[in-house]
């Protein structure tokens, strides 16, 4: 049986991003001959509109079974008001649950085209080279209890950090695996002076520390963290963040390249004997303040795209191919509005594609 890839556009930008990274994604499978299906799905917003539900049985299960997923984004305002379970963003946290897809890589690198794109000085943010690793299927965003509830003081809000060690253990072992490929420097982020689910984080990825010799281990507070990564990214390798504050601090780290729709990502599980299940997807929301209009940046899944060929189909060959194709584009001068400079040749979403495809060719 061949290979199948299931893709689930979304909502808002969504589609626009995750259509224009097929063409992609279809131009590289037939300049090398890769016999792969695609099927489709709607999820988030789509799905409730035309199943009454976020993730419906079948997508999870289509999912399940080809285990290589290409994602753009949930979220519709229309929706913000729905209890929990019938949010967009429901789609992707079961996904990511029930997939077991615990480890979110989140690379950040700066293009040496786009120094002038980021808020921050070229000096700061020339050669940044960071991998974030985000826990993905832990945390406050599944703890119990949480819940909204009315008690005799007033209405409560509740949600639980809560973090097994193993859970730590695991996600901290992809981060100290990755750092030895790379620069040798693991920074785990916690928040540890309050918070007794850092305190147990902390240990445990100290407690791991000895297995990884050559890894110079460093803890730092997120607080601190948020801050430090303006002020010197360079000096940071590998970052290791629970679910909340990978979340967030991969925002704030966007910015080191010029905007969040240049960051992709990959969602892993555990290595099996059917390889690994790995989901992948920008870094960024629906977007709703640009959406219909083609001012979404491509790249971030773009980029993602070449993940998926580097982590799921083994052809790091391709990922490089597709990396170095956005590279020329950029350093052709081709930009979408969010990474505009002076001089550059401003295009739309659909347009950008059309010069990374020439970009392969050439
Ligand atoms: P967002 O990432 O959608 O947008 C934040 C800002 O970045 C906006 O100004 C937007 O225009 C810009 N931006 C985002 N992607 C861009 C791209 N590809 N090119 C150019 N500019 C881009 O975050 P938000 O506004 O906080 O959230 C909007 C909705 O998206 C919410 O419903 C949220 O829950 C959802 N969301 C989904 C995901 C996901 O599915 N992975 C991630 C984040 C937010
Ligand atoms: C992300 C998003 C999601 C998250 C939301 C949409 C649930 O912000 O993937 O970064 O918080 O994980
Ligand atoms: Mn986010």
């Amino acid at each position: 049986m061949g290979l199948t890839i299931v893709a689930l556009p979304g909502d808002g930008v969504g589609k626009e991003v995750v259509s224009s990274s097929l063409r992609v994604f279809q131009e590289c499978v037939s300049k090398h001959g890769i016999d792969v299906q695609l099927e489709e799905y709607k999820i988030g917003g789509q799905a409730l509109e035309e199943y009454g539900e976020p993730l419906p049985d079948f997508v999870l299960e289509a999912c399940k079974s080809s285990r290589i997923i290409l994602l753009g984004a949930v979220g519709d305002d229309r929706y913000d008001n729905n209890p929990p379970h019938l949010r967009p963003e429901q789609a992707l946290l079961r996904l990511r649950k029930e997939l077991g897809l615990f480890a979110n890589l989140r690379p950040v690198r700066t293009n040496a085209a786009l120094l002038e794109s980021s808020p921050l000085k070229a000096s700061i943010v020339e050669g940044v080279d960071i991998l974030i690793v985000r826990e993905l299927t832990g945390g406050i965003y599944f703890g119990e209890p949480r819940g909204i509830e009315t008690r005799a003081e007033g209405r409560v809000g509740i949600n639980t950090e809560v973090y097994f060690d193993y859970e730590v253990e695991r996600i901290a072992r992809v981060a100290f695996e990755a750092s030895q490929g790379r620069r040798q420097r693991l920074t785990s982020v916690d928040k540890a002076n309050v918070l007794e689910s850092s305190q147990l984080w902390r240990t445990v990825v100290s407690e791991l520390s000895p297995d990884f010799p050559k890894v110079a281990l460093q803890h730092m507070l997120v607080d601190n963290c948020a801050m430090q990564l303006i002020a010197r990214p360079k000096d940071f390798d590998v970052l290791l963040a629970s679910n909340l504050f990978g979340d967030i601090l991969s925002d704030e780290a966007a910015m080191l390249t010029g905007s969040i729709g240049m960051l992709p990502s990959a969602s892993l599980g555990e290595s099996s004997a059917q390889g690994r299940i790995g989901m992948y997807e920008p870094v960024h929301g629906t977007a709703p303040d640009i959406v219909g209009q083609e001012k979404a940046n491509p790249l971030a899944t773009i980029a993602s795209v070449a993940l998926l060929f580097r982590y799921s189909l083994g052809r790091d060959d391709i990922g490089r191919e597709i990396e170095y194709a956005i590279e020329k584009t950029l350093e052709r001068g081709y930009r979408t509005p969010d990474i505009a400079t002076e001089g550059g040749h401003l295009l739309g979403t659909q347009e950008m594609v059309d010069q990374v495809l020439e970009a392969l060719h050439s």
